[in-house]
């Protein structure tokens, strides 16, 4: 696992670059009651609302916002992107992720974790178990008889404790205690999520451990550009930087073998509307992609464009893989922002990621976070219109 802190302390260099004080952190729990602590730095401001409660304790909604009129929104239930704001090629505003209006849909049992972060493993860990150092652990199985997305209760359903960094970042940290849902060891986790004066949202992830355990962190924020003008995101056109992809059993499990693109309905190389070959692929694109990279650099790694209001965003990131998941799932049964009907690819998730299962899966890259070691993570979602 990487070592080097290289990413979080880019990001803290970045917010030097801003003029922030990483020293002057205010922790905005402590505060109440709604829309309050308005400061401004180089444009952007963070304030915060009350959005509901859970476990009788506030849930507070983190609003960001830049001159060039960009929002997100993030609470610090499940550290859940609600809302992101952006303009179309007439500047027209409009919000590109899927969600409830209010706090209480988001405990819906059937919420297919719209905008949360996922962990401790992101993705599937076939039959909920792995073994390390001898000893075999057993997960909480949530998906076929698998592990998904951490388990029963993953770190989308947990509240985290959210500090204001400067004005541009909102600091997520959560403690994962020995055995929740089954995994080793104490992972102290700190998320640090932050809008930019270019229309980036900078999600920085790392943790620490005191035991060996796998790791594999990761955003599940539902794109649809055409923030509510399309129902579904057929018609988006999407670009992969990958020559490969983790083939899957039926159950989505990795098979171990990584089958080239190349002229495949997988091949996303050059922009190609989602909808052209979707019904070739059973169930819809739900598949990691082996991005085209030598190592953990911030890369480019997907490109989304929605022709019918110019909005373009690229996601640039550290991992080795993205889960493309074209919302398969969705069947129209929740009825989301402004009474939307989330039918099927309403919306898609661009997961950047370790490989699904690799703790069973001695070829993948290593997610195996031991103690001393940093695990760390950065993906940056670019919005802009072409
Ligand atoms: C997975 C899907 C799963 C979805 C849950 C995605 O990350 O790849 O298989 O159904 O999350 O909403």
């Amino acid at each position: 696992m990487n070592k080097i802190l290289t990413p979080w302390s880019a990001a803290c260099c970045f917010y030097i670059l801003l003029g922030c004080n990483g020293s002057q952190q205010t922790n905005l729990d402590q505060k109440s009651s709604d829309t309050m602590n308005t400061s401004t730095n180089r444009g952007i401001t963070l304030t915060q609302q009350t959005f509901g409660k859970y476990d009788q304790q506030d849930v507070t909604s983190y609003v960001l916002m830049n001159e060039k009129g960009m929002e997100v929104r993030i609470m610090n239930y499940g550290g859940t992107i609600t809302n992101i704001f952006t303009k179309d090629s007439s500047g027209k505003t409009g919000d590109v992720v899927l969600g409830f209006d209010t706090f209480d849909g988001y405990l819906n049992k059937d919420n297919p974790y719209f905008g949360c972060l996922v962990g401790r493993y992101a993705n599937r860990i076939a039959k909920g178990q792995f073994s390390l150092d001898g000893k075999t652990y057993k997960l909480a199985k949530n998906n076929n008889g698998n592990s998904l997305h951490g388990g029963l209760k993953g770190f989308d359903k947990v509240l985290w404790s959210a500090t204001a960094v400067g004005d541009t970042s909102l600091q997520l940290k959560y403690t994962s205690k020995d055995e929740e849902e089954g995994y080793p060891g104490n992972l102290q986790v700190e998320i640090l999520y932050t809008l930019t004066p270019n229309n980036e949202l900078r999600i920085d992830y790392k943790a620490t451990t005191d035991k060996a355990t796998p790791v594999n962190l990761t955003n599940h924020a539902y794109f649809n550009l055409s923030a509510g003008a399309d129902s579904t995101i057929l018609g988006h056109q999407l670009l992969l930087d990958a020559d490969r992809y983790t083939e899957v059993d039926k159950n989505l499990i990795p098979t171990g073998q990584l089958p080239a693109v190349k002229g495949t309905s997988m091949d996303f190389n050059s922009p190609r509307a989602i909808g052209m070959d979707i019904m070739k692929v059973a169930g819809g694109y739900d598949h990691n992609w082996v991005l085209n990279k030598k190592g953990l650099e911030l890369k480019l790694a997907a490109t989304l464009y929605h022709p019918g209001t110019g909005r373009y965003m690229e996601a640039y990131t550290t991992t080795p893989g993205i889960q493309f998941y074209s919302g398969n799932f969705l069947n129209g049964n929740l009825t989301g922002k402004g009474g939307q009907k989330y039918v099927q690819h309403a919306g898609m998730c661009l997961e950047t990621q370790h490989f699904p299962d690799s703790p069973n899966q001695p070829s993948f890259p290593n997610t195996i976070l031991k103690p001393g070691e940093t695990y760390t993570q950065t993906t940056v979602y670019k919005f802009s219109t072409k």
